[in-house]
């Protein structure tokens, strides 16, 4: 079985390359291009591509692979918002991804932001690397006793749920359904109430019709003033005009997001010679209390190769016409 990868970059390679030696039916080809309808082409006489959070995924894309003879998607990513699945469907491609790599790393790194803009320690590292050593603007809240409200208590939600019961914090949750896993220690309540009663909101649930925007001018009204909001699932849930709003009426006493709305063009490239105008981005920087990181959540050894692992187990079950469970949409 033949896979082009697309958007390679050396830490993918080297987990990929690291498994790959045990499955050795399966070649890997390594491109450094994003998968789009214009690089879609270059993926004739292979079996699947392998494509990431930011890949062009959608009608375009997806009609082109099948052009050229490709019938397999491997989402090395748990989301898959940027795939239409519906024309996979029709051009008989199927769509596989990883939906539970490591829920601990997310959640880990929605807690490092959350503590991060709470302690302003993105801007007590600078004062300190400057001989600044005054402690002017860095004042945080404890979070022990404080409410946290988890938005999409999934795997990740849950491991987030868990952390915050670790640091003392009363956990609130709303999702469409309960976890049972969490049932001694988190209390369900509505959306509305989350919004009104926690002091540290951190979303978790999948970017769909239903939760685009979820965060906007309306539910950001509802929200504690001195809030904390942390996001690490996707840039559009939350309507970034707004919370700029929000930020500027003192609502938010910090935002952590490892997703933005403005985030593909971003995403793991390295853009610092560039004059990035228009960007939505840097006036979100432009605040005290943004800390901001590029879709890193997943970011660990450990993610890395359990991605690895399951991308090309969902190869190899494809293959052999077996289920996994891992295809997208189920
Ligand atoms: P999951 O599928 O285990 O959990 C998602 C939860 O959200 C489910 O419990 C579901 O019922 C709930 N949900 C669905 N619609 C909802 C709504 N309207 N309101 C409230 N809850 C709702 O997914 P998992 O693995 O926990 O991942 C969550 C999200 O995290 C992914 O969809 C992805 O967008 C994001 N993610 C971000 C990463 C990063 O590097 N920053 C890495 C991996 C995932």
């Amino acid at each position: 079985m033949k896979i082009l990868f697309y958007d390679t970059k050396a830490y993918d390679k080297a987990s990929f390359e690291e498994e790959n030696r045990r499955h050795p039916a399966v070649e890997i080809d390594y491109l450094k291009t994003d998968l789009a309808p214009r690089t879609a082409p270059l993926a004739e006489g292979y079996d699947a591509v392998c494509a990431f959070v930011n890949s062009d995924v959608g009608t375009e894309t997806v009609e082109a692979l099948q052009r050229h003879g490709v019938r397999l998607i491997l989402m090395r990513c748990a989301g898959f918002n940027n795939v239409d699945l519906e024309a996979a469907d029709r051009c008989g491609i199927a769509v596989l991804r990883v939906p539970g790599y490591s829920p601990e790393a997310v959640a880990e790194h929605a807690m490092a932001l959350a503590l991060g803009v709470n302690r302003r320690l993105h801007k007590a590292y600078v004062k300190v690397r400057e001989n600044d050593f005054s402690l002017n603007g860095l004042m945080g809240i404890n979070f022990y006793q404080k409410t946290a409200g988890i938005v999409g208590t999934g795997k990740i939600g849950a491991a987030m749920a868990r952390i915050c019961r670790g640091f003392g914090m009363k956990v609130l949750a709303y999702d469409l359904y309960e976890n049972p896993a969490l049932k001694d220690f988190v209390t369900y309540v509505t959306l509305d109430e989350l919004l009104g009663e926690s002091d540290l909101i951190s979303l978790h649930c999948p970017l769909l019709e239903s939760t685009y925007h979820l965060i906007n001018r309306d539910t950001i009204a509802r929200m504690k003033d001195g809030v904390i909001l942390v996001n690490t699932s996707r840039g559009a849930l939350v309507k970034t005009e707004d919370l700029i709003e929000g930020i500027r009426a003192h609502k938010f006493f910090g935002v952590g997001l490892d997703v933005y709305e403005e985030e593909t063009p971003n995403v793991f490239e390295d853009r610092s010679e560039q004059i990035l105008e228009h960007s939505i981005t840097a006036r979100l920087l432009s605040f005290p209390n943004v800390m901001i990181t590029s879709h890193q959540g997943f970011f660990t050894r450990e993610a890395l190769s359990a991605i690895a692992e399951t991308t090309l187990a969902n190869a190899e079950a494809w293959e052999k016409g077996e289920k996994t469970g891992n295809e997208a949409g189920r």
